[in-house]
């Protein structure tokens, strides 16, 4: 017998209906409850409220448990590449080597951005961020490719993905090379999908370029832990925007601006920022260890906290060991990693985070990593981003295949009541 929830309100009560998720979470099902009831429910950032039914990705955090359609990230990012998971977060199944391969072709046909981007990244001042500028130019790209998709039909869908996993990492390495004052570099089709991230980045028109192993290995496992998070941020706002039947581009470009802030993906470079400013000011991490637990100083500690992980964030667990690798095989010795390990075990035995279970999130470590693979500081949220495309056009399919409806919460008015208007002389 299916369960039921009751709510009584003014002394009459309601019956409405629970749903179980395949992992025995449940919802109290409220979509009846205005229309009958004249109520509405209150959740300030929705931490207790579900805006979707959806069968990409599964996160328990009290357990520490992230897994995608079924595959526990440890697992993916053990075993599969980046692209690999991408087809599986897209498409729902991992793909077969033929399959993959196709994959990988497909994207390569999109790889070319119309030269006349090229005059929509000059009008952006070197020194802006390149989130705003990966934004804009992603928002752009709706403007060169201006029939929109239809969902229903699986080869237009298919080429829309590959079209997006194409022309998101070009522009991505373009904020880059924009601020740096570097020509703008083209995809080598000849090359995979993440060492071409780095050709992009840091290939110069005056010498060889060649791709360490170690960093490409290494990056294609920090985008697999990205791929997707379910509900997020950046990811309901990806979803609310397509919600209204805005086209892909449109959508993931508000995406990369909700992921843009330091609460959410801004926080890796965040993260850097905070262990450069403990070292400039003589690197005593416990001072600022105090700070962050000073109820009047705004300070946060970065790369600490999470609003679902309340045990560890699994995806913290193999950053870290990663990054020790890395660090190891790289010979990197960097002061601010010791900063970062006092910080970390000073925080993890201090009451004031363990009480409010505060461990060190994906940011904390991603980073550190990103720091010694060569990445400049300002690009970690681009990373991040680029990491986390195949959840947004996950989602944003997954959303307009469901026929969702358009997202638009409700709001509980506390303004003034009706008054009357008052002319100039008499305020
Ligand atoms: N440093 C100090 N105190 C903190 C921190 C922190 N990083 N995070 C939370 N708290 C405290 C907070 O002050 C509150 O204390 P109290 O109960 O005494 O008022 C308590 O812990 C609960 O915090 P909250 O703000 O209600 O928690 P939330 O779930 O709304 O926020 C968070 C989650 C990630 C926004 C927050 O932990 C934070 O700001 N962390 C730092 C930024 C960060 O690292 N963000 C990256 C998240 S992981 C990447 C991603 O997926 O986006």
């Amino acid at each position: 017998m299916s369960k039921t929830a009751i709510l009584e309100l003014d002394g009459n009560k309601y019956e409405f209906p629970v749903i179980v998720g395949t992992e025995n979470e449940v919802a109290i099902d409220i979509d009846k409850l205005r229309s009958a009831t004249g109520a509405i429910t209150i959740d300030p950032g929705y931490k207790n409220s579900g805006s979707c039914k959806s069968e990409i990705t599964f996160l328990d955090g009290e357990e520490g448990i992230l897994r995608y359609r079924g595959y526990s990230i440890e697992q993916l990012a053990g075993n599969a590449n980046f692209l690999e998971v991408s087809y599986l977060v897209i498409f729902g199944e991992l793909p077969t080597a033929k399959q993959l391969e196709q994959f990988e072709t497909d994207i390569r046909k999109y790889t070319l951005i119309n030269e006349e981007m090229k005059n929509i990244i000059d009008g952006f001042p070197k020194n802006a961020h390149p989130m705003g500028v990966l934004s804009c130019l992603t928002s752009a790209l709706t403007a060169f490719n201006p029939k929109s998709v239809n969902v229903e039909n699986e080869k237009e869908m298919y080429e829309a993905v590959c079209k997006t996993m194409a022309k998101f990492l070009v522009i991505a390495t373009w904020t880059y090379r924009k601020s740096m004052g570097y020509p703008l570099n083209y995809y080598d089709n000849t090359k995979g999908y993440v060492e071409n991230f780095m050709r992009l980045m840091f290939e110069l028109p005056t010498g060889p370029y060649a791709a360490n192993p170690t960093i490409v290995a290494a990056l294609d496992k920090l985008f697999i832990l990205h791929a997707d998070h379910e509900q997020n941020c950046s990811t309901s706002t990806v979803r609310m925007v397509g919600s209204s039947h805005a086209g892909l581009f449109a959508s993931i470009s508000a995406g990369v601006s909700a992921l843009w802030g330091p609460l959410h993906g801004g926080a890796n470079q965040a993260v850097l920022e905070m262990l450069e400013e403990i070292q400039k000011n003589g690197g005593d991490a416990d001072k600022y260890l105090e700070k962050a637990k000073d109820k009047n100083d705004p300070f946060r500690l970065m790369g600490f906290g999470h609003r679902v992980y309340k045990n560890f964030d699994p995806r913290a667990k193999i950053i870290k060991k990663a990054a020790d690798e890395v660090l190891a095989t790289l010979g990197v010795n960097d002061p601010i990693l010791n900063i970062a390990k006092k910080l970390e075990e000073s925080a993890l035995v201090d009451e004031y985070f363990v009480s409010r279970k505060l461990y060190p999130n994906v940011d904390f470590y991603s980073g550190i990593i990103y720091r010694a693979l060569g990445i400049p500081t300002d690009m970690f949220t681009v990373l991040f981003a680029i990491g986390r495309l195949p959840g947004w056009i996950a989602q944003w399919k997954e959303m307009r295949v469901n026929k969702e409806p358009i997202g638009r919460p409700r709001q509980v008015y506390t303004g003034p009541a009706l008054r009357e208007f008052v002319p100039f002389e008499k305020r």
